[in-house]
């Protein structure tokens, strides 16, 4: 009696196991297999058709002039975490032109003059050349779309009818259409290429405005080699994973963007000069920067704006930069944004507070941020102008 019970409750046993499984290869398996197709790399699809670039809507009244540069001031109330901070881009809103244009050409062309190898460069390969070619025409179809009273297309030449520029197209040679592309827009350009140890690397860029690191300083290396260098604080526990996993996967028709912003001491938009000296070899860093004497003046806030996008045909994944720049007094008149900076600077971590080189500049900047703050609490204004969104 005893063993009939023991083997109808092991029988009871199996078949519920055999549910189990059953359940498992039913609902579980499948999902499990979607996931992994999901995570499968993208540029594995040679047979896939080509995604195609959706034309940006066009400014046709754009008037450069009136066009202020967006005031992004990307700092957040509360502690910040540590995210890539990735959001949606809109294809119309890919590269950002405004009032500031001309300065902005016109330091870059100066510099691709002093020294073009300093900040144009590829790796050669069919890869990579494809890649150079492929983000100027992409600019070039972009450009001529949203801004049709500045960029033209016409018998094989790029027209820039603001600086009369004219370029062929398509360009003769890679080097040609990073130059070009460079000083077509304000924004700095890095192209990230698969290499044969699977990982995404500085492969070709056209930098001309970096402020306080060299092309020949990053040139090929890995996502990992890049973040890890420059010591990005929780890079390993934090970041690593996600981003090396985003770059596999990107698709061409999921482009996006983030913010981010750092404390300058000096005016040099293409370079910092406190940090270092440009023409030298060695590394600029907080390490050797020089902050004696220093002004609240002096201080600027720089603020990169980016954006990543998987080019369709190369495959390479162009990462732009752009800077914008501005003295901290000018920016510290805005409502809200003494208060909300001075906070999120106290909210750093040591590790942040050390990548951004917090004590260069922290007892002049955070009582002057409060002072400016307390005269905005007291004034109104405020109230007056409630509080934007991130990225503010
Ligand atoms: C999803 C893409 C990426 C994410 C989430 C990311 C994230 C970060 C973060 C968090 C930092 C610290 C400063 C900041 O907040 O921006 C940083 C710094 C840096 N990143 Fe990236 N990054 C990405 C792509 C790239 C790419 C494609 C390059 C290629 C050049 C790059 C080059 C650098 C460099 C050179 C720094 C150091 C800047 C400095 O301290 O001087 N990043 N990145």
């Amino acid at each position: 009696m005893l063993a009939a019970v023991e083997f109808t409750q092991a029988s009871k046993g199996v078949a519920f196991l055999a549910l189990l499984g059953l359940a498992f290869s039913w609902a579980v398996l499948p999902f499990l297999q979607k996931r992994r197709q999901k995570s499968k790399v993208v540029d594995s699809a040679p047979d896939e058709p080509l995604f195609q670039t959706p034309l940006p809507t066009p400014l046709e009244n754009f008037d450069l002039g009136s066009k202020e540069p967006q005031p992004y001031r990307p700092f957040r109330h509360g502690t910040t975490h540590v995210t890539m901070g990735i959001r949606k881009l809109d294809w119309d809103n890919w590269i950002e032109i405004d009032s500031n244009y001309l300065s902005y050409h016109d330091l870059k062309v100066s510099e691709l003059n002093k020294d073009l190898a300093a900040h144009v460069g590829y790796v050669d390969n069919a890869d990579t050349r494809d890649a150079c070619f492929e983000i100027y025409e992409e600019l070039t179809q972009y450009l001529c779309h949203r801004y049709p009273k500045m960029f033209q297309l016409k018998d094989g030449k790029l027209n820039n009818l603001l600086t009369s520029e004219v370029f062929p197209y398509p360009a003769a040679t890679p080097t040609d259409a990073l130059a070009t592309s460079a000083k077509l827009i304000q924004d700095d350009i890095v192209l990230m290429v698969k290499e044969d140890d699977g990982q995404y690397h500085v492969d070709a860029a056209a930098v001309c405005l970096p402020g306080f690191w060299r092309l020949k300083e990053k040139f090929r290396m890995s996502l990992d080699e890049l973040h890890i260098e420059a010591g990005v604080p929780h890079y390993q526990t934090k970041l690593q994973k996600s981003m090396n996993r985003f770059f596999q996967t990107m698709r061409p028709e999921k482009p996006v963007t983030r913010n981010n912003f750092f404390i300058q001491l000096d005016d040099g938009l293409h370079w910092s000069h406190r940090m270092g000296d440009q023409k030298g070899n060695e590394v600029a860093s907080w390490a050797t920067a020089n902050s004696a004497s220093l002004t609240v003046d002096e201080l600027h806030f720089r603020s990169e704006r980016q954006t990543l996008r998987r080019l369709p045909r190369s495959k390479a994944i162009v990462f732009t930069i752009r800077t914008y720049f501005e003295p901290i007094p000018v920016i510290a008149k805005e409502p809200h944004v003494p208060g909300r900076l001075a906070e999120a600077i106290r909210n750093w971590d040591e590790s942040m507070s050390h990548y951004k080189g917090k004590t260069h500049w922290d007892k002049i900047l955070l009582p002057y941020l409060d002072e400016q703050h307390e005269k905005q609490m007291e004034s109104g204004i405020l109230e007056k102008h409630p509080e934007a969104e991130f990225p503010y």
